[in-house]
């Protein structure tokens, strides 16, 4: 039977990169023959089922960094296959691959064929029109359908689903249906942050994830686990903030029956339930001291023991933590564990204010304002030029949550074909979180504007005004203010 893929002797230099204990290790391999699935390389050590970066330097002097597994090591060769973070690279191995094709002599398929001027080889019948612009599009298409097919009996629902997506996304390059966020930035600052996460995503490292309220931590902890090896591994979120001091540690790790009051069944925590996949500890700045201790010991053995267990279960997860606190301030007055901050912080993504991204501003209400309108009747067109002078202007305290959730008050609020900035409460400057200071005889509409600016999320509401939850609970109990829907 034929290979599905194109594959070629060669003899190209590469590099593996490995994380050990968060230590980057680099080692020169090379390859001997290679395909877009996969190659025969030599000079890893013989560990199969290892992960790692590979970096390669294409003869066209550009670099290509992608995933790859050893599935097979004998007599000092390895057999690795691959894992595309995007379709460039891929397109880029590609183009490499079909230029030494075309010089081949042997039909890279079947090694049988001669390839001379035949448009297909002529045992096993494969294209060899390998210049063709489209030719990978359709080859990828063909060998992806010929490969379901032969699984076709083998398969859940579930598993072609999410073939089916793969295809949409990474081939195709459509839209994943089953994402339920785009992650939207042209701005260099958040380019940057993309390049991290796509390389962040192909190693197992701790990941650290810094920015202000509604920058889009959480969407960052999601593209890096959707890129990753784990992505059709469970993907747990933990807010530490949002779940009671008392209640914290047993949900994190689970408990044994009898382990307190109330315990009348074992019950696995948030750990166990994320192995395989990553597990996502938002406002890691509010864990409290004593589960800070505990969770450094996790860090280190990976092991979980459950509230009131006599011994540990080991668990294979990535772990992605996130906050909007200055961690190293709070280390440095010893509300946060300086180990644990180390610890957590092998690498670190810092997400810039929305303020500070420049026509990202516009772009992102340009695409709340399409995906809101999408499949819904509505005369309007979009936003008024003075509206979109408005939304650059705006300091966005809120960032990109309060502009969703503006653009969501300017569609409902507009009367014409377009948004004006009174739609949208741009016509007047937006409260800095640190001036506003909540009296007493407070204006309603204020504790109301700031609650709309986060989307009627108490907790982030409570943040923007600098006040404690209790707080912000009775104020709106003052004020009688009710989440609209
Ligand atoms: N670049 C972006 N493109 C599209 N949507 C975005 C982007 N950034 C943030 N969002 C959207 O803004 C909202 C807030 O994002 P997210 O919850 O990830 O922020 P956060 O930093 O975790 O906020 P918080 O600190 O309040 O928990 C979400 O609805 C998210 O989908
Ligand atoms: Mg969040």
């Amino acid at each position: 039977m034929p290979r599905l893929d194109v594959r070629i002797t060669t003899n190209l230099p590469a590099t593996v990169v490995t994380f050990s204990k968060s230590e980057r290790l680099e080692k020169a391999v090379h390859f001997k023959e290679i395909s877009l699935s996969g190659g025969l390389l030599t000079g890893l050590p013989a560990d199969p089922k290892t992960q790692f970066s590979i970096i390669l330097k294409l003869p066209s002097q550009e670099y290509i960094e992608f995933a790859g597994e050893q599935v097979k090591s004998c007599h000092g060769n390895s057999i690795v296959k691959f894992f595309f973070p995007d379709k460039k690279a891929m397109t880029s191995l590609w183009l490499y691959l079909s230029g030494l094709s075309i010089k081949q002599e042997a039909c890279p398929y079947c090694g049988q064929g001669l390839t001379g001027k035949n448009e297909s080889c002529s045992i096993c019948g494969q294209s060899l029109m390998f210049m063709d612009d489209s030719y990978l599009d359709k080859h990828l298409l063909a060998t992806f359908s010929e490969r379901v097919q032969t699984r076709l009996n083998k398969l859940d629902a579930g598993f072609i689903k999410r073939v089916l997506s793969l295809l949409d996304t990474e081939i195709m390059d459509l839209p994943d249906q089953d994402c339920k966020e785009e992650f939207v930035g042209t701005a260099p600052s958040l380019l940057e942050v993309f390049s991290m996460i796509r390389r962040a995503a192909t190693t197992d490292m701790n990941i650290l994830i810094l920015g202000e309220s509604g920058t889009g931590k959480e969407l960052t902890a999601q593209a890096i686990h959707e890129k990753s090896l784990r992505k059709d591994k469970p993907f747990i979120v933990v807010n530490c903030a949002a779940i009671p001091e008392g209640l914290l540690e047993a949900e994190l790790f689970g408990y044994e029956k009898g382990a307190f009051t109330g315990a009348y069944a074992t019950k696995k925590g948030r750990f166990e339930l994320a192995n395989g996949g990553s597990i996502f500890l938002d406002e890691i700045g509010d864990l409290p001291q004593g589960l800070q201790a505990k969770l450094l010991r996790f860090l280190e053995d990976r092991m979980v023991e459950r509230v009131g267990g006599k011994s540990g279960t080991k668990v294979d997860i990535r772990i992605i933590a996130a906050t909007n606190c200055d961690l190293e301030a709070m280390v440095g007055n010893s509300c946060f564990r300086k180990d644990l901050f180390f610890r957590l912080n092998s690498f670190t993504i810092k997400l810039p204010p929305l303020r500070e991204r420049g026509d990202d501003k516009v772009i992102l209400a340009n695409y709340f304002f399409k995906k809101f309108c999408k499949g819904k009747h509505t005369s309007l067109i979009g936003f008024s030029d003075s509206t979109l002078k408005a939304i650059s202007d705006y300091d966005w305290p809120g960032n990109v949550r309060e502009l969703v959730n503006k653009v969501r008050r300017g569609l409902v609020m507009a009367t014409g074909e377009y948004i004006e900035p009174v739609d949208m409460e741009l016509n007047h400057k937006p409260h800095s979180a640190a001036t506003v200071k909540i009296q007493p005889d407070a204006q309603r509409q204020k504790i109301y504007d700031v609650m709309m600016q986060n989307g009627f999320v108490v907790a982030h509401a409570a943040k923007a005004l600098q006040v404690s939850r209790p707080t912000m609970y009775s104020l709106i109990k003052k004020f009688d203010i009710s989440v609209p829907g």
